[in-house]
């Protein structure tokens, strides 16, 4: 049997979120790369001929950022990937951006390969033939789509060496713990998953689209409906002057009538990503106007010079991510639980009262697909497990995520948490350093791919042809 592990043979970690995407070594505490999880496209192009023809051997990156040839996977195609912050964000006439998640699970899998190859071949520059491969995957993802995984990385990557692992698993390795119950709030999902001994427990996981990207959709229909013009992303200013405080803006614009729309609105979320990670911040208590009134104010300026000071609404929105049905805004936008479209209508709703406090039987005793805030989302996977377990989890809930990182996140899932869970001893664990929590399920790979002891976990290249592609269900516990 082949030994991955040790010195001599590091395994490549690959976790591919919403977005962002994280490639490194096994062992090492952080990623090498981390790169925008979307790809821009952009269809017919004439394809450059690959690099060893050529004859400059290997492609040598000029930055973080590449282009990759769909040539590698599929020749007739003339669609050019472009995959990297740097190329992502650059304006191209007609480029569109898409991300091959949808809440969570691989629904684009030539988009999906686009991204491996551009880990392994431009970012990490490794042969895929050399290294065992370690991918994290959602709680939530389907025998089916693991199968096509593993067929992934041995029909066409040729990996000697394979293994998936769930990223709640992972996230509560990363904190030290085995046993957990792990809140990601990340970009395109939040869930809940009950981790017991290492292994995950199916009961009571629960998951919804109600994240950093929502939020900043949101926000995107607020600002518009209050400011009365659409958002101006930087790539679109030529020029501006600085403007009074909440006066119009006096720029300059640029003429770019061939943007594909979808890269005209990811840009609009990327200003308002900025926006909410400089100035908003969640109340440690239920949103109250009246007493959140009374803090200071946030200065933000927009790339077209509009400037703001932002008051309680810094607070209401993050709110969503506690009493989504109170507190959005726009509810032409799709809200998914646990992968079915929420209908707002009351085909499936809960309670009007989302707010879990001095509630506890509210949103979410009913139907099986509840819209409810973060600590009522814990509060019923921990319900949902074995009676033994639950202390155990209560004691050991563990935050991470990207949108955790608002300040008062923490404090208010151990209030609504320690209400909801009265009597009961309730520990939160959110990593104080913030690269931990963007990274925690990246790390939790890092750390379990390099175990002495996890060698004889890897699905080789034999079990494989032996087995078929069912042995994912079976060694990947
Ligand atoms: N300081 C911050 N305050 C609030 N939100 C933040 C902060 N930093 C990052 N975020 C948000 O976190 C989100 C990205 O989180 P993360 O990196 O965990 O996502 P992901 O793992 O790629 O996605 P997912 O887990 O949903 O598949 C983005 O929406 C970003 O705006
Ligand atoms: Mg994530």
């Amino acid at each position: 049997m082949v030994v991955y592990c040790g010195d001599e043979v590091s395994a490549l970690v690959l976790d591919i979120g919403g977005s962002w995407v994280r490639a490194g070594y096994a062992g090492d505490d952080t990623p090498k790369a981390v790169l925008p999880s979307w790809v821009g496209c952009l269809q017919g192009e004439t394809q450059d001929a690959p690099a060893e023809e050529k004859g400059q051997g290997s492609p040598k990156p000029s930055s973080d950022a590449m282009e990759v040839d769909e040539a590698k996977a599929t020749p007739k195609s003339t669609t050019k990937y472009l995959i990297g912050d740097g190329e992502t964000s650059a304006w191209r006439p007609h480029m569109e951006l898409k991300n091959p998640l949808q809440d969570g699970l691989v629904n684009d899998w030539d988009l999906y390969e686009q991204i491996w190859h551009a880990c392994f071949d431009k970012q990490l520059r490794v042969d895929p033939r050399e290294n065992p491969l370690f991918v994290t995957e959602a709680s939530w993802n389907t025998p089916a789509l693991r199968e096509k995984l593993v067929e992934l990385a041995f029909e066409k990557f040729e990996f000697p060496a394979f293994y998936v692992a769930k990223d709640a698993v992972l996230s509560a390795f990363a904190s030290g713990r085995s046993t957990a119950v792990v809140l990601d709030c990340g970009g395109t999902t939040t869930s809940a998953v009950a981790v017991y001994d290492g292994y995950m427990l199916k009961q009571g996981q629960n998951y919804n689209n109600i994240a950093g990207d929502f939020i900043s959709e949101q926000m995107l229909y607020q600002f518009q409906k209050d400011v009365g013009q659409p958002l101006v992303p930087r790539y679109q200013v030529a020029s501006k002057k600085p403007v009074e405080l909440g006066q119009p803006a006096d720029a300059v614009l640029r003429d770019r009538p061939d943007t594909h729309p979808s890269y005209h609105h990811r840009m609009q979320l990327q200003t308002l990503h900025e926006y909410k990670e400089t100035v908003c911040q969640v109340s440690e208590f239920p949103y109250q106007e009246e007493v959140l009134a009374a803090r200071p104010q946030k200065p933000f300026e927009f790339p077209d010079g509009f400037n703001l000071q932002v008051g309680t609404e810094r607070y209401r929105l993050p709110e969503i991510l506690f009493q989504p049905q109170e507190y959005i805004v726009d509810r032409s936008q799709s809200v998914h639980v646990n992968g079915k479209p929420w209908d707002w209508s009351g085909g499936n709703q809960p309670q009007a009262n989302g707010s879990t406090v001095g509630n506890p039987t509210a949103a979410g005793s009913a139907g099986a697909n509840p819209l409810m805030g973060v600590p009522r989302m814990i509060y019923n996977c921990v319900n949902a497990c074995d009676i033994d377990v639950r202390p155990h989890l209560l004691n050991n809930v563990v935050l991470t995520g990207g949108s955790t990182l608002f300040p008062g996140f923490t404090d208010r899932v151990n209030f609504e948490l320690s209400h909801l869970a009265a009597g009961q001893r309730v520990r939160m664990h959110a990593a104080g350093n913030t690269v931990e929590r963007k990274y925690s399920t990246w790390l939790g790979g890092s750390i379990l791919a390099s175990l002495g002891t996890f060698h004889q976990l890897w699905i080789s290249r034999q079990d494989y042809s032996e087995h078929g592609a069912s042995i994912v269900n079976k060694k990947c516990q």
